[in-house]
């Protein structure tokens, strides 16, 4: 059975992400969503509101599943029985952070591949960040996250 695991931040989940995730589930077996547990950034959205919108935002995707991690991705890879990680390519200006961290991952563990999917179109400029800013403003957001995301962006706005 092939596995992948499509790592991030998620904070939050957007419809880019879910992108992503969609196509990767239609690729792999069984898609494992690694939610970064990164203490020494300060998130908007807490690690579990984080899982549970991405929860609720995969529920229909029977392959797909979301755990939280700590400490080094390619650990969490390795303890999931696997050595594919997803990511998503959006512009030319991710290339050279996603290229710099598949290469430090494949210097610690050197079976670990880093598979890049390109980002549809529509979500080629479309990040979390992005979204959070546009929430703050009041934008419409029905284009830019899941449903089950806008309502906890709106109560964080308060
Ligand atoms: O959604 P993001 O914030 O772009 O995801 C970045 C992420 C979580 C993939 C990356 O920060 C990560 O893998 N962090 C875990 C720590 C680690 O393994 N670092 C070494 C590789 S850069």
């Amino acid at each position: 059975m092939s596995t992948a695991i499509y790592p991030g931040s998620f904070d939050p989940v957007t419809l880019g992400h879910l992108d992503i995730i969609k196509r990767s589930a239609a690729i792999f077996d069984h898609v494992v969503i690694g939610v970064l547990n990164n203490t020494a950034k300060k998130p908007l959205f807490s690690l579990e509101e984080r899982v549970n919108m991405l929860k609720d935002a995969v529920s229909e995707l029977d392959n797909v599943s979301v755990e939280s991690f700590e400490g080094l991705l390619v650990d969490f890879v390795k303890q999931k029985n696997t050595n594919v990680i997803i990511r998503g390519l959006r512009a030319l200006t991710d290339f050279d952070l996603e290229m710099q961290m598949a290469q430090s991952n494949r210097m610690v563990a050197s079976d670990v591949d880093t598979v890049f999917l390109s980002t549809s179109l529509q979500y080629s400029y479309l990040s979390s960040s992005i979204v959070k800013e546009y929430a703050r403003y009041g934008v419409d957001l029905k284009e830019f996250v899941p449903e089950c995301v806008i309502s906890k962006l709106i109560d964080k706005m308060k």
